[in-house]
Formats: structure tokens, sequence, C-alpha cells
């Protein structure tokens, strides 16, 4: 008895960005960034693809595969940090797209962990009202929050949406544990400003410009070690053997990240998705993408165990493990 998942659904922007063409851009090359993070190119938001527009994209193809309307859904969280407004979020553009009047509608921040961080508080509303049904997105367009004369950080993100669609379950299937965490103390390894305060007082001399600042190195190395400190709590609550689960589907950061990970959780390579290679990091949405790619290629089936896990500025780390 559990929260499961009705559906899913995710939408990339047309434009792709190769290696070659950043190699044009900033000074970099295909070889340097295939080898230190698996990308190969990424997708790249054009006029009419907002982060609500991919979000509500993919949450039509959930709501379709589900089988339910957008009147159906009582809860909408979009987790995202670059959304075209600050105010109103995100989520309350879906809930206009979708025509779904009978929501509720707000945004997360949990930068890259963010879908893991609206999954559990999706689980905490169906297990409180088996009747409610939550509508769960990650949405980025990080393309409009990079700085492109920036090599560290231009090569590596990208834009695009997931969804998918909560609700109770009385087999005996569901989410089974969840391991959420965060680090405000290390928030300047990762971050990113808004824009600039129009109350003097308030003004940040270090703010220029609204856009990702990272050092690369330490992430990496935090990274590793807080992800594979929620898998192994979930896997332990949960009571369940590493052997035991069908697919691990990890934030799409780096493939070093993810393979040192894999490592030392000793998981095997064909139990594991991987499409970094194809949209960089999305930050929150790469794992619904990932899981609606997942699913769709027929990788997942009723009573699998699927383990997410994942890291991002804050910083927030976490897991989540679900029968399906
Ligand atoms: O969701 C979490 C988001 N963040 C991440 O996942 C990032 C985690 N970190 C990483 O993935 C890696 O640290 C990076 C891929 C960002 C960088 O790889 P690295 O092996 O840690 O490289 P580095 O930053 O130590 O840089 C090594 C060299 C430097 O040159 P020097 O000082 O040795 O001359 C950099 O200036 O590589 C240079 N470099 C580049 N060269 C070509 C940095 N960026 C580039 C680039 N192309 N794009």
């Amino acid at each position: 008895m559990g929260t499961i998942v009705l559906g899913t659904g995710s939408c990339l922007p047309e434009k792709r960005l190769t290696n070659d063409d950043l190699e044009k851009m900033v000074d970099t090359n295909d070889e340097w960034i295939a080898t230190r993070t698996g990308i190969k190119e990424r997708r790249i938001a054009g006029k009419g693809e907002e982060a609500y527009i991919l979000a509500t994209r993919a949450a039509e193809k959930a709501l379709a595969q589900a089988g339910i309307s957008a009147q159906d859904i009582d809860i909408i969280v979009v987790a995202t940090i670059s959304s075209h407004m600050i105010m109103p979020s995100c989520a309350c553009f879906v809930q206009k797209e979708l025509g779904a009047a009978n929501a509720f509608a707000y945004d997360i921040n949990a930068a890259c962990s963010g879908f893991l961080y609206a999954f559990d508080l999706a689980d905490q509303y169906v297990k409180a009202d088996h009747n409610k049904k939550v509508l769960v997105i990650g949405a980025e367009t990080l393309s409009a929050r990079v700085n492109w004369e920036d090599r560290n950080t231009c090569i590596l993100f990208g834009d695009g949406a997931g969804a998918a669609v909560l609700a109770y379950s009385d087999s005996d299937r569901g989410i089974m544990a969840s391991n959420l965490q965060s680090d405000g103390s290390l928030w300047n390894l990762l971050y990113m400003h808004g824009p600039q305060s129009t109350n003097k007082d308030l003004q940040d001399k270090n703010n220029h410009g609204s856009h990702i600042l990272m050092e690369g190195r330490e992430v990496f190395k935090y990274a590793v070690k807080a992800m594979e400190g929620s898998v192994r709590d979930v896997l332990e609550r949960a009571a369940v053997d590493v052997k035991d689960i069908k697919l691990v589907i990890p934030h799409q950061a780096n493939i070093r990240i993810l393979n040192k990970l894999l490592e030392r959780l000793q998981v095997d390579e064909e139990a594991v998705f991987i499409n970094v290679q194809k949209y960089g990091n999305t930050s929150a949405a790469s794992i619904p993408i990932a899981l609606d790619e997942a699913f769709q290629a027929g990788k997942i089936s009723k009573g699998d165990m699927v383990l997410f896990c994942s890291f991002g500025g804050g910083f927030t780390w976490g897991a989540s493990l679900i029968t399906w």
C-alpha cells in the first residue's frame, strides 16, 4: 500500500547544442567535455519554450498516460530554479496552461534535488489523504541562467522538463523509503544570484549577474559521498539489497560522478539508466526525464524496484526507493 506513479511524461526543446558548437563559443573541445562529463550534446530552449511550457507538455503526457484529466489533479508541485518569472510560480503558469482548476500550485527550490524533494512532498500528501492526486514536475531552462563565456559551467547544463502523476494504491506497490538532506553551510560551492536588490541597503557588490557559479571539483567530491549515504539509508530502511534493484535512475550530472557512485554501491552497469550524453545536466528535470525515457523504453515493469538519487546546489541531496 502506498504512493505509486500513475503516469510519466517529458518534453525537450528541439534545438541541440553539440560539443562542437561549444568549441566555437568558448575555449573547449569535444574530447575534454566528453571525457570529463560524458556529455555530447544538450537541448536549448527557443522561442515559446519557457520552462512552464516544457513543463506543461511533459504534464500533458503524464496525465494522458495516467488516464486522468487536469481537473482530477489536486496539487501541482514544480521543482525549478530557472522559471521565467520569480512570481507567479512556474506551477501557477502550468496550472493555467493545463486548466487544472481544482488544484493548488507552487514551486520548490532544491536545485538538482528538486524533483526528489517534490516527489517526497507528494508522497506525504497522498499518505495523508488517499484521494489526493499530485502532479510533480521538474522543469528547467538553465540556458537562461549560465554565463555563456564561462567554460567551467556553460558546457554542463541543458533545458527540459519531466513530470509524474502520483496517487494512492492499495496494492503492495509504492514508495518504500526516501532520504532527503541538505547542508546550507556549503552554499558557496554552487550558487546563482537573483536580480540585484532595488533596496540599496541590501545590494550585494558580489552579485555579478543571475547565473550559475560553481567550484566543480568540490561539488564532485561531495556529490559522490552524499548520494552514497542517502542510497545506503533508503536501502537499509526498506531492508532491500542493492542487487534487487531493477533500475537506478540517478540525477544526470556527470558520467564520472555516476560511475564512481555506482562502483561504490556495486551496482551493475545494466541496472543504471544514463542519458546525460544527450541532455547534459538538466537540474531538477533530469530524473523525471530519465524516468520517462526508461519507462517508455520498457525498462521498468510493475513490481520492479526503482531507485532515484540526486545531488545539487544548497547543497541538497537525497534518494528514493519505489516498487513500481
Ligand atoms: O548537479 C550538480 C552540478 N554540478 C556538477 O555535477 C559538477 C561536478 N563537477 C564536475 O563535473 C567536474 O569538476 C567538471 C566537469 C566541472 C570539471 O572537471 P575537473 O576534472 O574537475 O576539471 P577542473 O575544474 O579541475 O579543471 C581542469 C582543467 C583546468 O585547467 P588548468 O587549470 O589545469 O590549466 C580548467 O581551466 O580544465 C580546464 N577546463 C576546461 N578545459 C576545456 C575547465 N573547463 C574546461 C572546458 N574545456 N570546458
